[in-house]
């Protein structure tokens, strides 16, 4: 299972006057989000019945996914003593169902399933590189590390197998443009921001809005051109543009004046 342990962190390198109490809500919620991925592991094969390398590679993949939970888990605890993470978690998994048993994907067919995968390992590639990249403190920083280089592997895998189903299946383009924009649209959804509600000890009521925007507000200005490009980059080629061509240089600069908008958007709304 992938290249490194949580013993080949460093812990003792921790360094609690680099940390930022802000970031350290993010990281919990997204130890929760990362811990959450077994059951995606047993959707997927459920999905893919009978690809028995695939599914073989899907455990796997859902057994890296764990081992990030784990890491983030063990660096909240770290930054924060008082954090208790199995409360916390059951409280977001209470809320947060993952259909296991399903017999198709819920996309339409398995090479659009993949797709979607792919666009998942794009958001969490370029988040933890952004978050690698603008902190100081060491321990993050080498988890960071250390996770960013699982993402990009995890979408190589998922390309890869999409680019054999999608020859069998005969997907076309538009059919996976149109994955890729409502899996993009869905990382707007509950689950993010629902596990920022609850790795912020709220116990107010729930506003999907408000805590959604908490949670972009703190996110977006980590993200430097390079991550965005990449992404970027990394969604075109699911979908079957070439990142280099034309067309690719346009969606990049698009891409990249609407991320900046939105982050000031976010930034004044929040002033
Ligand atoms: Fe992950
Ligand atoms: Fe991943």
């Amino acid at each position: 299972m992938g290249n490194w342990k949580l013993n080949d962190i460093r812990w003792d390198d921790f360094d609690r006057s680099l940390l930022d109490p802000e970031i350290v809500t993010v990281v919990k919620a997204a130890s929760m989000v990362e811990y959450h991925s077994k059951d995606y592991a047993e959707y997927l094969c459920s999905v893919f019945a009978g690809d028995t390398e695939f599914c073989n590679a899907a455990v796997e993949w859902g057994q890296e996914e764990i081992q990030h939970g784990k890491a983030l888990r063990q660096y909240a605890e770290l930054a924060d003593p008082n954090f208790d993470f199995d409360s916390t978690f059951d409280r977001f998994v209470s809320n947060h169902d993952i259909q296991t048993d399903a017999n198709e994907s819920i996309r339409g067919s398995r090479c659009s399933e993949l797709v979607a995968r792919c666009i998942v390992e794009v958001g969490t590639s370029a988040y933890y590189s952004a978050l690698r990249d603008s902190t100081s403190e060491p321990v993050l920083r080498q988890i960071c590390k250390n996770i960013a280089a699982d993402e990009f592997r995890h979408y190589k895998l998922f390309y890869s197998t999409m680019k054999k189903y999608q020859k069998s299946e005969k997907v076309g383009f538009i059919s996976r443009l149109i994955t890729a924009t409502s899996r993009l649209a869905e990382a707007q959804d509950d689950e993010l921001g629902y596990a920022y509600y609850c790795a912020s000890g709220s116990t107010g009521p729930y506003v999907r809005s408000e805590n959604i925007n908490a949670y972009a507000k703190r996110v977006f200005p980590l993200y430097r051109y390079e991550h965005v490009k990449r992404g970027l980059g990394m969604t075109m080629k699911a979908v079957g543009v070439k990142p280099q061509s034309h067309v690719g240089k346009v969606v990049t600069f698009v891409g990249w004046s609407a991320f900046q908008r939105y982050a000031r958007h976010l930034e004044k709304k929040a002033a």
